[in-house]
């Protein structure tokens, strides 16, 4: 039996990790921690609240004290490190809690995985570790900064982010790399593109639009909406986290990509269109600051050394989502409640 922790696998990519694990073999046992921030949601979890290996602990990856416990008790030999402030937006509004989650929390589990993992936690100048331990940091592509309209990122672009959260991303990424060269830690990083799927709160893009098309309120656009993402459905960004797990070298960075670039635009009229709305809901609004224009994902190293590869299509991936969130309206309308009307104030005078 292999014992994971998984911290903010209450949220979009986290729930969707935890419940394909569970069900990929009978070998994993789960401790799930999160904090349950606005992001954070049980409900993600109902349909696998009384399977008898996942435990499901309300707590905060910087309380030192707890996860050290965790480790204590439960003896992990994977931590998998999903646990974030995540939207770009709300880290331009309130920087600060994005730097103490982001960063402060990831290196709280570091230095918590080195002591209970490392062979001699006393001396740091050891390099030897329990036998398949591993961390795995989820990153994002967003810290490599912007791309003009041709090239790719690959594992070796330079880090440049250009927005708090991605500046908090890059600096976990940068410690995650210290704990591996200084202290020899097992770990791997993912950076993978903008993911889409059930589970994820409509502050983000693709759930945002197919919520205000539900409704008929003005989808907000910002700026001229010819910003690209690489979307990839989460199905297979939680098969690529597998893959890693089961595969990756320790040390190494694995970029995660479906190869499927679209404007922003392109992704509102495309929803528009499949819920038979219309175009006239599209509302262009101020757009973000330190907007990235273009983010591409070079996909070459996870696809050829381990073996990975997208199994759904954009348009396969799109309908289900579509299908799920009309499926889940209870869903949406309780997640969409005060805290994102009091947030969407902030942001937008139409809402
Ligand atoms: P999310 O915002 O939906 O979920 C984040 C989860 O972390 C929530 O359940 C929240 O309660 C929990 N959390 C926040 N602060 C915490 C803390 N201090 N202690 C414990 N739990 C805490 O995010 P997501 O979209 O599922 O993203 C998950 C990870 O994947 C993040 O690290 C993100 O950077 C990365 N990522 C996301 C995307 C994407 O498109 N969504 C793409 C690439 C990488
Ligand atoms: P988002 O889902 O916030 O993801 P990220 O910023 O991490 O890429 O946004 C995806 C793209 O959609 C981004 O270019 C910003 C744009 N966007 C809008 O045009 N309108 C919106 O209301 C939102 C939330 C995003």
């Amino acid at each position: 039996m292999k014992t994971i922790l998984i911290t903010g696998g209450a949220g979009f990519i986290g729930a969707n990790f935890v419940k394909y694990i569970l069900n990929a073999s009978n070998e994993y046992f789960v401790v799930n921690l999160d904090l349950l921030t606005y992001a954070g949601n049980l409900e993600n979890l109902a349909d696998i609240k009384d399977n008898p290996r996942h435990v499901f602990v309300k707590g905060d990856i910087r309380d030192y004290y707890l996860v050290n416990k965790l480790f204590d008790e439960y003896q992990f030999d994977t931590v998998v490190n999903f646990a974030a402030e995540t939207h770009v937006d709300r880290s331009i509004i309130e920087p600060g809690t994005f730097l103490t989650t982001n960063i402060i929390g990831t290196q709280t589990l570091l230095e918590a995985a080195l002591r209970h993992w490392n062979l001699n936690p006393d001396d740091k100048h050891c390099r030897e570790y329990r036998h398949g331990v591993k961390f795995l940091q989820i990153s994002t592509d967003e810290v490599y900064g912007s791309l003009g309209e041709s090239g790719l990122f690959s594992e070796t672009t330079p880090l440049s982010p250009n927005n708090p959260y991605s500046a908090s991303k890059a600096s976990a990424d940068m410690l995650v790399r210290a704990y591996h060269k200084t202290y020899g830690l097992p770990v791997n990083i993912t950076r993978c593109s903008n993911n889409y799927g059930p589970y994820q709160t409509p502050d983000k893009l693709i759930p945002l639009v197919i919520n205000k098309c539900r409704l008929n309120k003005p989808v907000p656009v910002y700026g001229d909406g010819l910003q690209i993402r690489d979307w990839l459905y989460v199905y297979d960004h939680c098969s690529a986290i597998q893959t890693v797990l089961l595969k990756g070298v320790d040390g190494e960075v694995y970029n995660i990509g479906g190869n499927n670039e679209k404007t922003n635009i392109e992704i509102v009229k495309l929803i528009i269109k499949a819920m038979n709305k219309r175009e006239a809901l599209i509302t262009y609004v101020k757009d973000r600051p330190g907007h990235d224009r273009r983010y591409a994902m070079e996909n070459t190293k996870i696809t050829t050394q381990l073996g990975w590869k997208p199994k759904y299509t954009f348009e396969e991936g799109i309908s289900k989502t579509i299908e799920w969130y009309l499926e889940n309206k209870e869903w949406l309308e309780k997640v969409s409640s005060k805290n994102y009307s009091d947030y969407y104030s902030k942001l937008y005078s139409f809402s």
